[in-house]
């Protein structure tokens, strides 16, 4: 080995989420510290980590807020009183952001906005949107089913339901990928991307205050009551935040990964053909075995958790897609089974911060994958190996060219 030779490293004690190879793939990564004698992996790299792997593990801790906190529940950074100064001291990303007892009325206020009643009028339109966009590309028998599509839908939805311009979506979605994806590894970045979302937002709830719109999420919000008083404005900046924040880059990541995967498998697009039932399984299958999503948790005070010493203020990632893979959980977790048996998947995590908008995910994923189906029945990657996939908070397909 030459000293120009990548070192190997052990992923028990030194992994890194950031390692292009773990990006690519991380299920043998996974599998490997899963299967060891300390199946909760610990790493120096970007501010240190603790990364349990086994689904019962995980479930575990998201269960256990009191001692594993959402303080911060980005994968890398500074602590969060750090991040907090200035302007936007007071704006979080509630309820993600909350522990109990806030995270209670943090929850409240948002979950009718996700009934599966009130999201499926966004049906009809969503599948217009994915409709115009097929449009731009059909007629030249290649795309990019991850930029040209998948990022495209969610954000339009997304701005839709908040009442904000639907056209701002590629400026949206650079200040996601700002919180994201570079933010995580440049915290300047970050906080550039935070500051262009908390501005645009501010300017949005004064213009709600001075306009108020009807059944519009923003001038709810600001009127809501709790105790006999009105919210806080900064939690209406902050859930604001978290709509584009969590709602965007997750499920464009799902909706990718999932058309790279039927791309590659003409049985399965074979078996929705004949058996349109299979849909709502075939979701959650592809949901589990693309699970998109790592969250932090904070260690609140020192504990030994399943051996491993951990410190109050430590990380600890909850890396959703390992859960989804553990052998222990499901039967050969590595095969993409539409006719699974067995699926409590946490692809949208477990415990009190369960998805809050889950049901919406679930129809923007289906109408997508139906969508482009129906339009485009046959299809192929057009050079795997120039797929490439963004990994650390949210996993997902960012170029991915086919040919049909
Ligand atoms: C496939 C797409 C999605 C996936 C995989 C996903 C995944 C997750 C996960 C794993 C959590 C738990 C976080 C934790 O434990 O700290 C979560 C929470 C949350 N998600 Fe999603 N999500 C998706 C789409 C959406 C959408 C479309 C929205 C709506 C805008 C949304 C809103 C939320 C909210 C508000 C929470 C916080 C709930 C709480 O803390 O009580 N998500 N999501």
């Amino acid at each position: 080995m030459t000293t120009l030779d990548p070192q190997p490293i052990d992923p028990l004690t030194d992994y890194d989420i950031f390692d292009r190879a773990f990006v690519r793939d991380p299920f043998p990564v996974m599998e490997q510290i899963r299967e060891s004698e300390c199946p909760i992996a610990h790493t120096e790299r970007w501010g240190g980590s603790w990364m349990p792997t086994r689904y019962a593990d995980i479930v575990a801790i998201a269960q256990e807020f009191e001692t594993f906190t959402s303080r911060q529940i980005l994968v890398t950074g500074p602590p969060p009183a750090q991040v907090f100064e200035g302007p936007y001291a007071g704006v979080a990303a509630p309820p993600i952001s909350s522990d109990p007892p806030e995270h209670h009325w943090h929850r409240r206020l948002i979950l009718p906005y996700f009934a599966p009643q009130s999201i499926a009028k966004y049906e009809s339109i969503t599948s217009d949107w994915c409709n115009q966009l097929i449009d731009r590309f059909i007629d030249q028998g290649v795309a990019d089913s991850a930029a040209d599509y998948a990022q495209q839908i969610p954000v339009r939805v997304i701005a839709h339901m908040l009442g904000v311009p639907t056209d701002m979506s590629d400026t949206f979605t650079g200040w996601v990928r700002g919180v994201l994806e570079a933010g995580l590894m440049d915290q300047e970045v970050r906080l550039a991307a935070r500051k262009n979302i908390l501005d645009f937002f501010r300017d949005q709830i004064a213009d709600r205050k001075a306009n108020p719109r009807e059944n519009d999420l923003i001038t709810n919000l600001l009127a809501a009551e709790v105790d006999g008083e009105k919210v806080p404005e900064d939690y209406v900046h902050g859930v604001c935040n978290l709509m584009l924040v969590a709602g965007v880059d997750t499920t464009w990541s799902s909706i990718g990964a999932s058309l790279w995967h039927l791309a590659q498998h003409p049985e399965h697009r074979q078996q929705l053909r004949d058996d349109p039932e299979l849909w709502p399984a075939a979701v959650e299958e592809l949901l589990r075995a693309y699970a998109p999503v790592t969250m932090a948790r904070i260690v609140d005070h020192d504990i030994e958790f399943q051996g491993c010493p951990m410190k109050a203020d430590d990380r600890v990632l909850m890396s959703f897609s390992a859960a989804n893979r553990d052998p222990r959980q499901f039967e050969n977790p590595d095969v993409v089974d539409f006719h699974r048996e067995h699926n409590r998947h946490v692809a949208f995590g477990a415990g009190i911060h369960r998805c809050a908008g889950s049901n919406l995910a679930r129809l923007e994923l289906r109408v997508a994958l139906q969508t482009w189906l129906a339009r485009i029945p046959e299809f192929e990657l057009a050079d795997p190996s120039a797929v490439t996939w963004a990994g650390g908070q949210v996993r997902g397909t960012r170029q991915c060219a086919v040919t049909f």
